[in-house]
């Protein structure tokens, strides 16, 4: 597997405040990333970082293994950034013309054309003139321009119907069956466990969790009933519940994981089973992802 990202100890301050934190993470050939959190969590500060576009306060940033400001860099990568600008003053078709020009292995025009999902007389329009969600898939198809071992969207599906919504993820898939590295920022847990191969959870500047959709969501859904037990405690009877997903020994205490913490109170306290110093945690994640589960107004 090879690295195609490296993110050692990135920092990123804004008039003495972190946008992010101390941010570690490598990403191999072939994964499709979701940068997942909240409004201001740092999402677009890290892309932008890794993009070479914003310098880190602190910490390193490699792409395959240089620069991400080396030529040959530039020409393996395609960006689709949150803030859509596009050549005002130049018409569609030509736009595409000119980002084709930047690299050497260009998609073909026709391709760069279906991409953006026009038709004829609208590639001739001015892009200003285009719909937002119209400029979002022409921003799309300069990503895709030159044939990119690596793409970055930044909240690409943001103003898309949930046509071209569904299209673009299409799209996304092949690009991962292709090979190709993909990393994408959204706020919706929903998009990123069905689309990415792995979670990046960040808040507050910081990378909270890092693993697989179903190991992210566990951890994000997952609450824990914690106590001292006297004598035996019944953990095959506690296991077998529908609620409950695990029980470890920590520290003297037994951890419950579940999601429905008033059901196992209830019966430790109706089997009457002698516990003490019990404590309920929500999980450290709570907080993100009451943010990260609001569902996307269409689907
Ligand atoms: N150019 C800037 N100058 C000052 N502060 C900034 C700048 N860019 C970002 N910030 C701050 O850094 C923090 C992280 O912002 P960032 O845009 O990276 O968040 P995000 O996760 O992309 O959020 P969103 O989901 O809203 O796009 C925020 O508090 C933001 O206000
Ligand atoms: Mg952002």
């Amino acid at each position: 597997m090879e690295t195609i990202v490296e993110c050692k100890n990135l920092t990123k301050e804004f008039k003495g405040k972190k946008a992010v934190d101390d941010v570690s993470f490598s990403i191999q050939s072939g994964e499709v990333v979701a940068i997942l959190g909240p409004n201001g969590a740092g999402k677009s500060t890290t892309i932008l970082m890794m993009l070479g576009l914003l310098h880190p306060t602190s910490g390193e940033v490699s792409l395959f293994n240089q620069s991400p400001h080396h030529q040959k860099v530039r020409e393996r990568i395609g960006v689709m950034l949150q803030q859509v600008s596009l050549m005002d003053a130049l018409k569609v078709k030509e736009v595409l013309a000119v980002f084709r020009s930047y690299y050497p292995n260009p998609l073909s025009m026709e391709e760069m054309i279906r991409l953006t999902g026009l038709q004829e007389h609208e590639l001739k329009k001015r892009t200003e003139k285009l719909s937002g969600g119209q400029k979002r898939r022409v921003s799309f198809a300069l990503a895709m321009a030159g044939n990119p071992d690596l793409v970055f969207f930044d909240e690409p599906t943001v103003g898309m119907d949930s046509t071209a919504r569904k299209q673009f993820w299409t799209k996304v898939q092949q690009l991962s069956k292709a090979g190709k590295t993909v990393l994408f920022s959204t706020h919706y847990l929903q998009e990123a466990d069905d689309v990415a191969t792995r979670i990046l959870l960040f808040d507050e500047g910081k990378l909270i969790a890092d693993g697989s959709p179903v190991t992210i969501k566990q951890r994000l859904l997952k609450k824990t009933v914690s106590f001292k037990a006297e004598g035996i405690f019944p953990f095959e009877r506690f296991l077998s519940m529908e609620c409950v997903s695990d029980i470890q020994s920590e520290n003297g205490k037994i951890v419950i994981q579940t999601d429905d913490t008033d059901h196992v109170l209830l019966s430790l306290f109706s089997e009457g089973i002698p516990i003490s110093d019990i404590s309920i945690d929500k999980g450290r994640l709570e907080d993100a992802f009451e943010q990260l589960t609001v569902e996307q107004g269409v689907s």
